[in-house]
């Protein structure tokens, strides 16, 4: 077993397909230069882009927290126990009458754990935060024209296991957080003004990786208001598919569903179109869906010569699936798919559209400086972005299925997808998991491989075999043109293992074993799932201890794993290996491996935590981006003190020869060499030290680094100069202090705070792994010349202001409008007291005593009296007692409060307590309302009813207490 605490050892040893300025080119906002190091600037709003379900209404909003468990209190007694055990009854923070009035409100997606203390007694594998359990409840009107749609609930992701209950109905269960709950909300629904209750438990305890997961619904949660006959949830399914003899087939298949009483028909017509609306190809064909029952409608579209997809030319088709009933669309979906081939050759690799294509892939986990886990998708979007800027074409989702929203960015912006599952067990529930992924994510041109395992002890195993094989059966199943693998680090070479039955091989590290097997197997293509992990500190160029830092110059790596340099190397030049998988894009909370406390999270990406670019990315764009002139510098040129004395100077370039200079002096010209980086030792005088890179003798690249001087100003460097006013989108700032000549200065630290108007700061970073500073709240030191701080707009504000401070400099400011947009949305609906559950007794010709109180033990004889639902008319006059008790809640023990009957039909009178306190002499619908007195005993309520004859009676209407 490796030991994963006795590591490093030192060792001696699109290009980029958006159009990028150069690196040397970019400038702020304020026309200073930027730092190489800093994220590169979209400098617009992201094109805008109609859903691909506009039956999902956002839920996000309106959600009630409590952190901590809430035990189930005890129920004693067999009629107590028969009641809590009936579906609706469920008790506690999941029932319905649950006090949650003094419970915060949060927006998702939402962390709770990153808000945590960084403590030494909790688990760095955890990044040191305590996770816990924590409940969320929400409160949700539905309109009552939606009475006879079907409802599903969507939520995206709960870290880790959780149990929802939708009015008291425990309705899913959740074993894992990297998977989606869809829940049938249908049957429970209640509609008008009768509130429906979400309850969700949500145990952030439970691991499922040794990595920091977050707690909580850390991803977006949807509504789906759908006709009863509808498209189902992932019933698109639409790959194309070369042929031999040319163009394209694309066979579409869509399953219908159908939640009513009576059969279903409609029509399915799907409608391919290019980015300017062209239509290219079309088709229909009916369908009819039994009640409860599904229905699929295949049709099969033919293109001739489509634009294809790549990871340089991403260029999307939109498929629009339409359900038509009666000439009307009553359901619809938008599939962007792309037209690629791809596939993997035992010899040569990697091939997309028949060119072969090295695959240079970064893995990644999901969480992000500040925020956690919960990841907003604008965020999501602009961490791809920012891979991209590495030259990378391909990430690898370690080690559980992502977001859509990062696959989404994928597809667009022309990345390659490894997809991963999170557990290998192909027993049904974690099979189901599995084939959620594939359903959900078969139709993106950038998925290439599915993988269903990370380093199993298992893998090399007769039983790791036989669990590959059902688990690739099942993708097979769902999606044949797509290869799947294993990400195996051991048993490869065992008589039958779980590499005999993946269709590409994958290797995570062992990098010294790649030719023996491809000796051993020369017809099984393989690839590198995991390589690297090479650990470095932004900004530092020293391992030190005491610091607890690693040096940028790329000399440390774990026991398993190589420097960029080594790793590069061996499989760079090795045509066979399709991929390197990088362990990892970005720095991630936890797994400090191998810094000790105080360090909490990793040291492994090549970007930092915030997405500054450490030494690595200019390594990686050296080796990777063949399309233009790459080159770079470091470290940074501001040694004082060190006058005189040599410092060791990397220049990553793809060109063929360097030259450097100090202060215009030349220094040596070197030739560059395959795999390798230019290296001097250069005596540190300040100034500028530069390179200049030459192809052919001709200068055609070059990069400096210049000795900053004192910082005189705090620069605020947004990605783009808007955003949209929907309260969801959200931009990284970066944040850097720059001296009178507009030069970043790389070696400030001070503390910088924030204020912010028409908007919120969800999280604040700066890439230090050993800073225990809150990743919540309004300031942050600078890390070795940097911080990031994520903004989020508030909805409907016009502008959003952020406002930065430093001690003895002038504050910084950055505005940008807001642009008008609105997402559709939940209305939130405030906590709320329903008192919906109710007991009669029979009807009789002569009122009975309004006075009587029916102990617990009698209600199992009594009939159920729910609001919103009338009782039989009766034959003649009759009258019953309608009772029911409830707790107050706090405030209205407190001080009191109102009973409030939203509709009673029938004369009535209102008892509390044995005190009559309304009456409502006419029959027809009204409200009935009563005050409370303070006092925190159990209320009884009884209603006196008097039905006529003939007449339906009861609470037509919903019963609260404020
Ligand atoms: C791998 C593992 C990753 C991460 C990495 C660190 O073995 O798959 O999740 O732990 O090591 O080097």
């Amino acid at each position: 077993m490796l030991d994963r605490r006795s590591f490093v050892v030192s060792s001696s040893a699109l290009a980029v397909s958006l159009a990028q300025p150069s690196l040397a080119e970019r400038r702020g906002p304020t026309g200073t230069a930027l730092s190489p190091d800093m994220p590169i600037p979209l400098g617009h709003l992201p094109s805008p882009h109609a859903p691909a379900d506009p039956s999902l209404i956002a839920l996000n909003h309106g959600w009630l927290f409590h952190e901590g468990d809430i035990p189930v209190p005890a129920v004693r007694g067999n009629d107590e126990t028969y009641a809590a055990t009936k579906a609706g009854n469920a008790q506690g923070a999941a029932g319905l009458d649950y006090d949650d009035s003094d419970w915060g409100t949060v927006q998702l997606p939402h962390d709770w754990a990153i808000a945590h203390p960084v403590e030494s007694d909790q688990n760095d594998a955890f990044g040191y935060r305590r996770r816990g359990v924590g409940w969320y409840r929400r409160y949700v009107v539905l309109p009552a024209d939606w009475h006879g749609h079907y409802l599903e609930l969507q939520l995206g992701g709960m870290a880790n296991n959780a149990t929802v209950w939708f009015n008291g109905v425990p309705v899913a269960h959740s074993l894992s957080g990297y998977v989606q709950q869809t829940v049938d909300l249908t049957p429970y629904a209640r509609f008008g003004d009768e509130p429906n209750t979400i309850a969700i438990r949500v145990d952030g305890d439970v691991m499922e990786g040794w990595w920091y997961e977050g707690a909580g619904l850390y991803r977006d949660c949807w509504l789906a208001v759908r006709p009863a006959l509808h498209i189902a949830t992932d019933g698109v399914h639409a790959t194309p598919r070369a042929q031999a003899g040319g163009g394209w087939q694309i066979p579409v298949t869509v399953t219908l569903a159908n939640a009513g009483a009576a059969p279903g028909k409609a029509t399915v017509e799907a409608v391919l179109q290019d980015a300017n609306g062209r239509t290219l190809a079309q088709s229909s064909a009916t369908a009819t869906a039994t009640p409860l029952a599904t229905a699929t409608a295949a049709m099969l579209l033919r293109v001739a010569q489509p634009s294809l997809w790549s990871p340089d030319t991403p260029t999307l088709y939109t498929l629009h699936t339409r359900l038509v009933q009666g000439g009307k669309t009553i359901d619809s979906r938008r599939t962007e798919i792309g037209f690629r081939t791809a596939g993997f050759d035992a010899a040569s690799g990697f091939h997309v559209n028949g060119v072969p294509m090295k695959i240079k892939g970064v893995c990644i986990h999901q969480d992000h400086a500040g925020v956690g886990v919960a990841v907003p998708a604008a965020l999501m979007e602009w961490r791809v972005r920012r891979l991209k800027q590495i030259g990378a074409n391909a990430i690898r989702f370690t080690h559980g299925t992502a977001d859509a929203g990062m696959l989404d960015a994928c597809d667009r912006l022309g990345m390659l997808v490894m997809a991963e599952n999170r557990h290998f067990d192909p027993s049904p529930e974690y099979l189901a998991q599995l084939e959620w992924m594939v359903r959900r994510d078969r139709n993106r041109p950038s998925i290439i491989l599915w993988s269903v395992l990370n380093e199993e002890p298992m893998q090399g195993s007769e039983q790791g075999y036989e669990m590959v094989r059902r688990l690739a059966a099942a993708v097979k199943a769902l999606d044949d043109t797509r290869p799947v693998t294993a990400a195996m680090n051991d048993g490869m070479f065992t008589p039958l293992n779980g590499a005999d039955a993946v269709d590409v091989v994958g290797f995570n590290y062992k990098h010294g074993w790649y030719d023996r097997y491809h000796k051993l197997h020369p017809d099984r293509p393989l690839l590198s799932t995991e390589d690297t992990s090479a650990v470095m500190t932004r900004g530092e160029w020293t391992s030190d201890t005491a610091r607890n830092v690693l040096t940028s110059y790329d000399t440390e790596a774990p026991e398993w794993g190589l420097t960029h340099h080594e790793s590069w190397r061996m499989i760079g030049s090795r045509p066979y290996i399709a991929a390197t998988f990088v362990w990892t894009g970005f720095d991630y909370h936890g797994e400090p491996t191998p810094l000790p406390w105080p360090a909490a999270s990793s040291s492994f990406g090549i970007l930092d935590l915030c997405g500054f670019a450490k030494m690595a990315y200019h390594l990686r764009r050296a080796q990777w981006i063949t399309a233009e002139p790459v080159i770079a510098i470091g470290p940074h040129w501001n040694w004082a003190g060190r006058e005189g004395q040599p410092i060791k100077v990397m220049v990553p370039t793809n060109v063929e020869a360097v030259a450097l200079s100090l202060n215009g002096k030349p220094i040596r010209r070197q030739t560059c060499k395959p795999f390798e980086t230019l290296e001097w030792q250069v005596p540190f005088a300040p100034g500028t030290l530069e390179a200049i890179g030459y192809r052919g003798g001709r200068e055609v690249v070059r990069a400096s680094v210049t000795t900053a001087g004192q910082p005189a100003t705090l620069r605020l460097t947004p990605d783009r100069p808007m955003m949209l006013g929907d309260g969801a989108d959200v931009q990284p700032i970066s944040v850097d202090l720059i001296d009178t000549n507009g030069l970043h200065v790389p070696t400030a630290n001070d503390t910088v705070t924030f204020a912010v108007e028409g908007g919120d700061i969800i999280g604040v970073g700066n890439g230090n792994p050993n800073d225990h500073d809150p990743e919540q709240g309004n300031a942050r030191k600078l890390f070795n010349g940097f911080a990031q701080v994520l903004v989020r707009s508030l909805p409907g504000a016009k502008q959003l202001v952020l406002t930065a401070r430093v001690a003895g400099l002038p504050a910084a400011r950055v505005a940008f409008p807001l642009v008008a947009a609105q997402a559709r949305a939940v209305a939130v609906t405030p906590s709320v007291h329903h008192l919906g559950e109710w007991r009669r007794t029979p009807f009789v010709a002569q009122a009975p005593d309004a006075r009587t109180i029916y102990p617990a033990q009698q209600w199992r004889s009594l009939s159920y009296v729910r609001t919103g639902r009338l009782e039989e008319a009766q034959p003649a006059r009759a009258y019953t007692l309608i009772q029911g008790r409830f707790m107050p809640r706090r405030h209205v023990a407190a001080r009191g409060g109102t009973l409030h009957f939203a509709g009673v039909i029938g004369r009535a009178e209102l008892w509390v307590d044995g005190q009559r306190v309304a009456s409502k002499s006419d029959a027809a619908e009204a409200a009935m309302v009563a005050t409370l007195s303070a006092g925190e005993q159990e209320r009884v309520v009884t209603l006196l009813l008097q039905a006529d004859a003939g007449e339906a009676t009861g609470l037509s209407r919903s019963v609260a207490v404020w």
